[in-house]
């Protein structure tokens, strides 16, 4: 038979053009155990304004039971055909109960109101996985702060050498980031915990339901949409969750860029393990950074995600639009992207070895303690015009000779300005212009051990 939802009014069966763009059920099939939920959910508010009997209720979940078993095993799937999940489900329940009680579920119901609650269950779900592994990430990054809590580093600002700064800061900085997206994550999850349910097709029921009830049946914190018009049209919560997913796959590329920087010859920073590398078809000797890249990439392809939704949204009329179908794609292609990305990324983090003798050796290189002396100069009382100008000429004359700046003489120092007096020289080492930057959030050991506490501290109340 006919297995449609809507055939009543049409003398003529879709043609096959149509039937194949119709068809959603081979991507939105993985929302199948939200929408028999959903359906239980239902069937009970049905039940409670007396449009189903006690002993109806109770076939009726049976049936919705040996249909999640035959879904979960595989012996039941959707065709294309069947148009979409619901659909399909909907055959599926009235093979196993006959039309007379499998064709009462979809009394106050609409694929609209449905589809738009299955949607944010599934997302919430996922945005609890991608939420853990995001965790697992942060985790490992502050293993690797721990696991080096006093190696210098060049800082940089333009890619150039800036100023020395801790290892183990510069990787906090990461974390911090991604401690935002986790935060994103966990509040869009409260943002979107309301049920549109009930809402039906647009306009709500007659049929005296309860839709509060449906929602917190299926989890939904906040209760049921307060508008059914809202309820059914709105997406911006799937655009949200684009944005947030795009926004971590841009804090990963940033990381993956500094890795793949780091990991070159010329920079020797860090080796990536065997495990979490590739080779070359070709060339013998090479070992890549594979994980790095695909995060580069794919965080292009999160983006794009993100903008095609919000395009597909732009100027659409309230309320349900078919051009909604297009909405889940997207999302669902971001949650599988992040899912697989993430623990490799995590594992190539957690193995990488640190070179710290080519980091120490290249942090004060470039005249990186060059603020140093026109801060030493300001607390001499010098002011800080004047100040940059006498290390800015420091950092001439070494040029010109072709030295660093602790290998000025105390007579070139004092030929450069009166103020420089030999005690200058306290100030020219890495671990004291690390130590001097203590002031909250600084590069100083001390405040990044206060750092990586409150970071840790954070990451446990999760
Ligand atoms: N499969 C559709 C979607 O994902 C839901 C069905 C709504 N169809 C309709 N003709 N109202 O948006």
């Amino acid at each position: 038979g006919d297995v449609r939802l809507w055939g009543g009014r049409f003398a003529d069966g879709p043609a096959e053009a149509l039937e194949r763009l119709s068809a959603s059920v081979h991507f939105d099939w993985r929302l199948a155990p939200y929408d028999i939920a959903g359906s239980r959910a239902h069937a009970r508010v049905l039940h409670r304004a007396g449009l189903l009997s006690d002993d109806e209720l109770t076939r009726m979940l049976a049936g919705l039971d040996r249909l999640e078993a035959d879904v979960a095993d595989g012996s039941f799937t959707g065709t294309v055909a069947d148009e979409d999940v619901h659909t399909a489900l909907e055959r599926g329940l009235l093979e196993r109960l006959g039309p007379d009680l499998g064709g009462k579920l979809r009394a106050g119901r609409s694929r609209n109101d449905q589809v738009a609650t299955l949607f944010r269950m599934y997302l919430r779900d996922h945005a609890r996985i991608v939420g853990g592994l995001l965790a697992e990430l942060q985790d490992a990054l502050v293993g690797l702060a721990e696991a080096h809590p006093d190696v210098a580093m060049p800082g940089r600002t333009h890619l150039q050498h800036a100023q020395p700064v801790l290892f183990a800061h510069h990787v906090l900085a990461h974390v911090q980031s991604l401690s935002r997206d986790a935060e994103r994550l966990r509040q869009w999850d409260a943002r979107t915990a309301v049920s549109p349910y009930g809402s039906g097709a647009l306009a709500g029921s007659s049929l005296g339901l309860d839709p509060e009830a449906v929602a917190a049946d299926l989890g939904f914190e906040r209760g049921s949409a307060a508008n059914s018009i809202d309820g059914t049209a709105s997406r911006d919560f799937a655009a949200e969750f684009a944005f947030i997913t795009a926004m971590i796959g841009v804090n990963l590329s940033r990381i993956a860029e500094e890795v793949i920087i780091w990991n070159t010859k010329e920079f020797s920073f860090v080796t990536l393990h065997d495990a979490f590398s590739t080779g070359s078809s070709i060339m013998p000797q090479k070992k890549n950074p594979d994980i790095a890249e695909l995060a580069r990439g794919k965080s292009g392809r999160l983006i794009g995600n993100l903008t095609g939704l919000l395009a597909t949204l732009k100027a659409l009329p309230l309320a349900y639009n078919r051009d909604l179908q297009e909405d889940k794609e997207p999302v669902f292609d971001s949650c599988d992207q992040l899912e697989v990305l993430l623990p490799a990324f995590t594992g190539m983090m957690a193995t990488l070895t640190v070179n710290r003798e080519r980091m120490e050796e290249l942090a004060p290189a470039g005249f990186s303690l060059a603020t140093d002396i026109a801060e030493w100069l300001v607390k001499q009382g010098v002011p800080f015009r004047v100040a940059h100008d006498v290390a800015g000429a420091c950092v001439k004359v070494c040029e010109s000779l072709g030295i660093e700046l602790d290998e000025l003489t105390d007579e070139q120092f004092a030929e450069i300005s009166e103020h420089l007096t030999p005690e200058v020289r306290t100030v020219l080492t890495v671990r004291g212009a690390l130590a001097s930057r203590d002031s909250r959030g600084g590069t100083a050991p001390s405040a990044v051990a206060v750092q990586l506490a409150e970071v840790k501290a954070d990451l446990a109340a999760q």
